[in-house]
């Protein structure tokens, strides 16, 4: 069964989280958002993971993303394990730079589809996976991705994903392989070529193809 999908409106779910109860729509405001899950408090990957999310997390905020992180634990045992966080970060005298939900009820983890059914608790209970769902300030679904708890995320990647997501919401274009901000762009098929050379005042190269068919256009945005 599909969860939420793509341009689908986030739900606006009431939580309790560290800095208090929130309501979603209200903590994004016009923000852009990343919600990210994790299977455990106390568990080495989530450990790692958090910590490389607080190092980069001005990166986010110089993008607009609010960050907010959810595991099925309670905000108790997430204020202590964010302390180790910190202190794995040879930072223990500062505060996580973002929240994280307490979905002790799995509530939120049953409604947002993020469940992994290969990991369970002693009590045999699935552990959250490690969800990444990037929202854009209508509040609407950019991005889901779903690793199992087994493999670690990485987080630079969704930096790059979320440059891409934010170029492609302000310009007809597309990010090809491994994009970088400052790479060319390709021009998206449903342009034609009138309307690219209109659009793109810095040009638009076209690659020549064995099918003779025009359709690998790179611009410069
Ligand atoms: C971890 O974060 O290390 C982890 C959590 C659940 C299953 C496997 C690994």
């Amino acid at each position: 069964m599909p969860g939420l999908l793509l341009g689908d409106e986030f739900p606006n779910f009431e939580a309790d989280t560290t800095i208090g109860r929130i309501k979603f729509h209200d903590f994004l405001g016009n923000s852009w958002g990343i919600l990210f899950s994790h299977p455990r408090d106390f568990t080495p990957v989530c450990t790692t993971e958090l910590a490389c999310a607080a190092k980069i997390s001005d990166e986010f905020k110089k993008r607009g993303v609010k960050m907010i992180a959810l595991s099925i634990d309670s905000v108790e045992d997430h204020r202590n394990w964010s302390k180790d966080v910190m202190a794995f970060n040879s930072e223990a005298e500062s505060a996580l730079p973002f929240p994280i939900i307490a979905d002790d009820k799995r509530e939120l983890s049953v409604q947002l589809g993020m469940l992994d059914p290969d990991e369970r608790d002693k009590d045999g209970i699935p552990l959250t996976a490690r969800c990444v769902f990037v929202i854009g300030p209508d509040k609407k679904l950019k991005l889901s991705i779903l690793y199992p708890a087994t493999t670690g995320r990485n987080f630079n990647e969704l930096l790059r994903v979320i440059d891409s997501l934010q170029l492609t919401a302000q310009k007809k274009v597309a990010t090809p392989v491994d994009w970088k901000p400052g790479d060319k762009v390709m021009v998206i098929p449903s342009l034609s070529e009138a309307e690219a050379t209109a659009l793109f005042p810095n040009g638009v190269t076209t690659k020549e193809l064995p099918s003779g068919k025009k359709y690998l256009r790179y611009t410069q945005p």
